[in-house]
């Protein structure tokens, strides 16, 4: 059976869509000799960097892994200050991303949240629904897994209401995602030298580029997130065919 071309742009443009794993802020503040909460401390003010530098290099959409539905694994204090950046972040730069037409989304699950970052969440989401100039989505108590078994549960559920009727497929499927609606995730980005996803962005992985760099996530910034761009440009995107390299192709 033919099998629908995927759509994407070529690597040549750059990435449209940039998802980081913002790993290494513990080995930061061990390495000064710090206690792990200023490393967290430190990756805000990357995070802050490098959605300012986004634009500039043709990036629309950034998707940054905040928290993961394993991290609830860690110490109940460290969990705490995790959870504390939300609202340090959120205080510090809501009315910045307003002003310069940045749309937020909070991916993950809401339930289990404290119930004062779930408000946030929310008033965060509402205050910048109407902007488009960029996306930023922050993946918060977010699992890859947890996500496609929330998105089957919805379709489940929209059979049993008599809304939806099978055989299941993977737009419909993907609708039920929590990425569902924006752009298709051009290349994975994981710091401090680690490669693995994680439970990071499972479904939305499947073609996506991977970039691993050594950088420690509270030294990231404009320059780091260039280089992932000019690797990008130079990856050749097959999707399963052959190659879109024009050059290669006519030979
Ligand atoms: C990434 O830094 C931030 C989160 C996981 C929230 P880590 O806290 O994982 O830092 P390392 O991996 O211990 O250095
Ligand atoms: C992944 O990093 C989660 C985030 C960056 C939020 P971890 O540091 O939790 O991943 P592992 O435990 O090294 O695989
Ligand atoms: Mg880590």
């Amino acid at each position: 059976m033919p099998v629908e071309p995927l759509e994407h742009t070529p690597a040549s443009d750059g990435p449209r869509h940039v998802a980081l794993i913002m790993d290494g802020n513990g080995r930061w503040a061990q390495a000064r000799g710090l206690p792990r909460a200023l490393g967290h401390r430190e990756g805000v003010q990357a995070l802050k960097r490098t959605v300012q530098a986004a634009p500039a290099l043709g990036i629309k959409c950034l998707t940054v892994f905040g928290f993961s539905t394993e991290n609830w694994r860690r110490p109940a204090e460290e969990v705490s200050d995790l959870m504390g950046l939300v609202r340090t972040y959120v205080a510090s730069d809501l009315r910045k991303l307003e002003r310069e037409g940045v749309r937020v989304r909070i991916l993950g699950r809401r339930a289990g949240l404290p119930a004062d970052i779930a408000q946030i969440i929310e008033r965060t989401e509402a205050s910048t629904a109407h902007n488009d100039r960029f996306l930023l989505q922050v993946a918060f108590n977010y699992g890859g897994r947890a996500d496609i078994v929330d998105a089957a549960q919805r379709y489940a559920d929209r059979v049993r209401a008599g809304e939806a009727t099978g055989p299941l497929d993977e737009e419909t499927l993907g609708l039920g995602l929590s990425t569902a609606g924006g752009p298709p995730v051009d290349v994975i980005v994981r710091t401090s030298g680690e490669q693995r996803l994680s439970n990071f962005l499972l479904w939305e992985a499947a073609y996506a580029e991977f970039v691993y760099q050594n950088v420690l996530w509270p030294d990231y910034g404009a320059e780091a997130l260039a280089d992932v761009v000019e690797q990008y440009r130079n990856r050749d995107r097959r999707f399963g065919g052959l190659t879109s390299a024009p050059a290669l192709a006519a030979g």
